[in-house]
Protein backbone atom coordinates (compact mmCIF):
# COMPACT_ATOMS: atom_id res chain seq x y z
CA UNK A 1 0.00 0.00 0.00
CA UNK A 2 1.55 3.45 -1.00
CA UNK A 3 0.83 6.51 0.81
CA UNK A 4 -0.64 9.40 -0.95
CA UNK A 5 -1.66 11.32 1.23
CA UNK A 6 -2.01 13.01 4.88
CA UNK A 7 -4.28 15.33 6.06
CA UNK A 8 -4.71 17.11 9.67
CA UNK A 9 -7.45 13.85 10.38
CA UNK A 10 -6.48 11.31 7.98
CA UNK A 11 -3.60 9.43 6.28
CA UNK A 12 -4.46 8.04 2.79
CA UNK A 13 -3.13 5.32 1.12
CA UNK A 14 -3.60 3.68 -2.15
CA UNK A 15 -4.64 0.26 -2.39
CA UNK A 16 -4.81 -1.52 -5.91
CA UNK A 17 -7.90 0.47 -7.53
CA UNK A 18 -9.36 1.99 -3.42
CA UNK A 19 -8.45 4.70 -1.31
CA UNK A 20 -8.22 3.64 2.70
CA UNK A 21 -8.48 6.37 4.63
CA UNK A 22 -7.11 5.86 7.98
CA UNK A 23 -8.44 8.07 10.75
CA UNK A 24 -5.17 8.70 13.07
CA UNK A 25 -5.71 9.27 16.84
CA UNK A 26 -4.78 12.73 18.04
CA UNK A 27 -2.58 12.68 21.03
CA UNK A 28 -3.64 16.06 22.43
CA UNK A 29 -7.36 15.01 22.60
CA UNK A 30 -8.57 12.64 25.75
CA UNK A 31 -8.17 9.23 24.72
CA UNK A 32 -12.13 9.12 25.30
CA UNK A 33 -12.89 11.83 23.17
CA UNK A 34 -10.50 11.52 20.29
CA UNK A 35 -12.22 7.62 19.82
CA UNK A 36 -15.99 9.12 19.89
CA UNK A 37 -14.19 11.70 17.26
CA UNK A 38 -12.85 9.09 15.07
CA UNK A 39 -15.82 7.03 14.92
CA UNK A 40 -18.22 9.50 14.48
CA UNK A 41 -16.54 10.94 11.76
CA UNK A 42 -15.76 7.62 10.06
CA UNK A 43 -19.26 6.51 10.21
CA UNK A 44 -20.72 10.36 9.07
CA UNK A 45 -18.63 10.03 5.60
CA UNK A 46 -19.66 6.41 5.19
CA UNK A 47 -23.30 7.39 5.30
CA UNK A 48 -22.89 10.50 3.55
CA UNK A 49 -20.86 8.80 0.85
CA UNK A 50 -23.54 6.16 0.35
CA UNK A 51 -26.10 8.98 -0.14
CA UNK A 52 -24.07 10.80 -2.39
CA UNK A 53 -24.01 7.88 -5.17
CA UNK A 54 -28.33 7.57 -5.03
CA UNK A 55 -28.40 11.37 -5.79
CA UNK A 56 -26.24 11.41 -8.64
CA UNK A 57 -23.29 13.51 -6.89
CA UNK A 58 -20.15 12.27 -8.26
CA UNK A 59 -18.15 11.36 -5.08
CA UNK A 60 -16.37 8.15 -4.45
CA UNK A 61 -17.90 4.96 -4.35
CA UNK A 62 -17.59 3.20 -0.62
CA UNK A 63 -16.66 -0.02 -0.59
CA UNK A 64 -16.53 -0.73 3.54
CA UNK A 65 -16.30 0.99 6.70
CA UNK A 66 -14.70 0.22 10.15
CA UNK A 67 -15.96 2.15 12.95
CA UNK A 68 -13.28 0.12 15.44
CA UNK A 69 -10.45 0.62 13.24
CA UNK A 70 -11.52 3.97 11.85
CA UNK A 71 -10.81 2.98 8.07
CA UNK A 72 -13.17 3.60 5.56
CA UNK A 73 -12.00 1.91 1.94
CA UNK A 74 -13.87 3.88 -1.15
CA UNK A 75 -12.79 3.79 -5.19
CA UNK A 76 -9.88 6.55 -5.73
CA UNK A 77 -10.71 8.95 -7.96
CA UNK A 78 -8.37 9.79 -10.53
CA UNK A 79 -7.28 13.43 -10.97
CA UNK A 80 -6.13 16.67 -10.14
CA UNK A 81 -7.05 18.68 -6.85
CA UNK A 82 -9.54 21.77 -8.06
CA UNK A 83 -6.88 23.67 -5.74
CA UNK A 84 -4.13 23.23 -8.41
CA UNK A 85 -6.02 23.69 -11.60
CA UNK A 86 -8.86 26.36 -10.62
CA UNK A 87 -6.90 28.78 -12.66
CA UNK A 88 -6.83 27.09 -16.07
CA UNK A 89 -10.82 27.38 -16.03
CA UNK A 90 -11.81 29.36 -13.44
CA UNK A 91 -15.18 30.42 -14.70
CA UNK A 92 -16.77 27.03 -15.82
CA UNK A 93 -15.15 25.54 -12.92
CA UNK A 94 -17.10 27.63 -10.65
CA UNK A 95 -20.05 27.39 -12.10
CA UNK A 96 -19.75 23.73 -11.61
CA UNK A 97 -18.70 23.89 -8.24
CA UNK A 98 -21.84 26.16 -7.24
CA UNK A 99 -24.27 23.53 -9.10
CA UNK A 100 -23.22 20.87 -7.49
CA UNK A 101 -23.01 22.25 -4.11
CA UNK A 102 -26.52 23.11 -4.90
CA UNK A 103 -27.60 19.73 -5.99
CA UNK A 104 -25.81 18.49 -2.41
CA UNK A 105 -27.71 21.09 -0.59
CA UNK A 106 -31.43 20.38 -2.21
CA UNK A 107 -30.64 16.84 -0.86
CA UNK A 108 -29.97 17.73 2.88
CA UNK A 109 -26.40 17.14 2.28
CA UNK A 110 -23.81 20.14 4.35
CA UNK A 111 -20.59 19.19 3.22
CA UNK A 112 -18.79 21.97 5.63
CA UNK A 113 -15.65 21.50 4.36
CA UNK A 114 -15.75 23.02 0.94
CA UNK A 115 -12.41 23.82 -0.31
CA UNK A 116 -10.78 23.40 -3.65
CA UNK A 117 -8.73 20.97 -1.34
CA UNK A 118 -11.74 18.64 -1.24
CA UNK A 119 -12.99 18.39 -4.93
CA UNK A 120 -11.20 16.51 -7.40
CA UNK A 121 -11.22 17.06 -11.16
CA UNK A 122 -11.24 13.94 -13.16
CA UNK A 123 -13.70 13.52 -16.23
CA UNK A 124 -15.73 16.14 -14.42
CA UNK A 125 -15.51 17.46 -10.60
CA UNK A 126 -15.96 14.99 -7.59
CA UNK A 127 -16.28 16.12 -3.72
CA UNK A 128 -14.20 13.88 -0.91
CA UNK A 129 -13.23 14.59 2.58
CA UNK A 130 -16.81 14.46 4.16
CA UNK A 131 -15.81 13.80 7.58
CA UNK A 132 -17.82 16.82 9.12
CA UNK A 133 -20.50 16.38 6.52
CA UNK A 134 -24.14 15.97 7.81
CA UNK A 135 -27.80 16.35 7.01
CA UNK A 136 -29.59 19.21 7.18
CA UNK A 137 -32.78 21.13 5.34
CA UNK A 138 -31.84 24.53 7.18
CA UNK A 139 -31.40 27.43 5.30
CA UNK A 140 -28.67 28.69 7.78
CA UNK A 141 -26.71 25.21 7.67
CA UNK A 142 -27.03 25.66 3.90
CA UNK A 143 -25.91 29.34 3.65
CA UNK A 144 -22.43 28.59 6.20
CA UNK A 145 -20.98 26.12 3.83
CA UNK A 146 -21.46 28.54 1.02
CA UNK A 147 -19.84 31.00 3.48
CA UNK A 148 -16.91 28.91 4.37
CA UNK A 149 -16.46 28.21 0.64
CA UNK A 150 -16.41 31.58 -0.10
CA UNK A 151 -14.01 32.56 2.06
CA UNK A 152 -11.72 29.43 1.35
CA UNK A 153 -11.59 30.84 -2.80
CA UNK A 154 -10.86 34.30 -1.28
CA UNK A 155 -7.75 33.26 0.80
CA UNK A 156 -6.76 29.96 -1.59
CA UNK A 157 -7.24 31.74 -5.16
CA UNK A 158 -7.21 35.57 -4.42
CA UNK A 159 -6.02 36.45 -7.98
CA UNK A 160 -9.22 34.87 -9.16
CA UNK A 161 -11.48 36.17 -6.66
CA UNK A 162 -13.89 37.44 -6.54
CA UNK A 163 -15.28 36.61 -9.91
CA UNK A 164 -14.71 32.93 -8.95
CA UNK A 165 -17.34 33.31 -6.36
CA UNK A 166 -19.49 34.81 -8.38
CA UNK A 167 -19.72 32.26 -10.89
CA UNK A 168 -20.48 29.58 -7.73
CA UNK A 169 -23.42 31.81 -6.96
CA UNK A 170 -24.58 31.47 -10.77
CA UNK A 171 -24.06 28.16 -10.58
CA UNK A 172 -25.96 27.42 -7.26
CA UNK A 173 -28.76 29.78 -8.35
CA UNK A 174 -29.45 28.43 -11.75
CA UNK A 175 -29.68 24.67 -10.22
CA UNK A 176 -31.45 25.29 -7.48
CA UNK A 177 -35.09 26.89 -7.03
CA UNK A 178 -34.75 27.68 -3.60
CA UNK A 179 -31.79 28.85 -3.13
CA UNK A 180 -33.23 32.62 -2.66
CA UNK A 181 -34.01 31.63 0.75
CA UNK A 182 -30.80 30.69 0.98
CA UNK A 183 -28.86 33.90 -0.13
CA UNK A 184 -30.70 36.07 1.69
CA UNK A 185 -29.55 34.12 4.95
CA UNK A 186 -25.96 33.86 3.62
CA UNK A 187 -26.36 37.88 3.65
CA UNK A 188 -26.87 37.48 7.29
CA UNK A 189 -24.05 35.04 8.10
CA UNK A 190 -21.58 37.34 5.71
CA UNK A 191 -22.83 40.31 8.00
CA UNK A 192 -22.42 38.52 11.17
CA UNK A 193 -18.83 37.81 9.86
CA UNK A 194 -17.85 41.21 9.26
CA UNK A 195 -19.41 42.43 12.78
CA UNK A 196 -16.98 39.80 14.70
CA UNK A 197 -14.41 41.43 16.75
CA UNK A 198 -15.52 45.08 16.38
N1 LIG B 1 -11.32 8.89 -2.91
C1 LIG B 1 -10.19 9.57 -3.14
N2 LIG B 1 -9.66 9.57 -4.39
C2 LIG B 1 -8.52 10.25 -4.65
N3 LIG B 1 -7.83 10.96 -3.74
C3 LIG B 1 -8.30 11.00 -2.48
C4 LIG B 1 -9.51 10.33 -2.12
N4 LIG B 1 -9.72 10.53 -0.79
C5 LIG B 1 -8.71 11.31 -0.37
N5 LIG B 1 -7.84 11.60 -1.36
C6 LIG B 1 -6.60 12.42 -1.28
O1 LIG B 1 -6.16 12.49 0.06
C7 LIG B 1 -6.23 13.84 0.55
C8 LIG B 1 -6.73 13.85 2.00
O2 LIG B 1 -8.02 13.23 2.06
P1 LIG B 1 -9.25 13.93 2.81
O3 LIG B 1 -10.41 13.01 2.72
O4 LIG B 1 -9.43 15.30 2.26
O5 LIG B 1 -8.74 13.94 4.31
P2 LIG B 1 -8.40 15.11 5.35
O6 LIG B 1 -9.57 15.12 6.28
O7 LIG B 1 -7.15 14.67 5.99
O8 LIG B 1 -8.29 16.41 4.59
C9 LIG B 1 -7.14 14.57 -0.42
O9 LIG B 1 -6.88 15.93 -0.50
C10 LIG B 1 -6.87 13.84 -1.72
O10 LIG B 1 -5.70 14.33 -2.33
MG1 LIG C 1 -9.42 17.22 3.02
Amino acid sequence: MEKIGSGAEAVIYLDKDNVIKDRISKSYRLPEIDTKLRRSRTRREAKVIEKLNSIGVPGPKLISMDDNSMKISMSHIKGSKVRDVLAENPIELCKEIGKKVAKLHFNGIIHADLTTSNMILSDEIYFIDFGLSFFSDKAEDKAVDLHLLDRALESRHFSLYPSCWKAVLEGYEKEYNESGLVLKRLEKVESRGRNKGK
